[in-house]
């Protein structure tokens, strides 16, 4: 069992649990998060970027460069962004703290 907490953009926190193997991605759609994933995981859109907590980025194994190419284009990107389908929750993640970025709402035009 990990537990993952989410940070809503209104600052709303919700705790969700997974388990391993799951990508990070479906895990946050299934607690019914903003995160459209249009690709699907093949990183060729941005919309499931999340911003991982400073203290638990190191914690992730590093992105690929595919991946920072895509985070490069994402909207309101920090040194802590992540793409959401491409992070495999193990149990060593246990307790990880994913907070949507800010302007992911504008970023889909509604
Ligand atoms: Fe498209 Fe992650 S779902 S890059």
């Amino acid at each position: 069992m990990i537990r993952v907490t989410f940070i809503a953009t209104d600052g709303t926190t919700r705790d969700a649990i997974a388990k391993d193997g799951d990508r990070l991605l479906e895990v946050a759609q299934n607690d019914g998060q903003p995160l459209e994933g249009t690709c699907e995981g093949q990183m060729a859109c941005s919309t499931c970027h999340v911003l991982i907590a400073a203290e638990d980025f190191a914690r992730l194994p590093p992105a690929s460069e595919d991946e920072e190419d895509m985070l490069d284009l994402a909207i309101g990107a920090s040194r802590t962004s992540r793409l959401a389908c491409q992070i495999v929750l193990t149990p060593d993640l246990d307790g990880i703290t994913v907070r949507m970025p800010p302007q992911h709402r504008d970023m889909q035009g509604r």
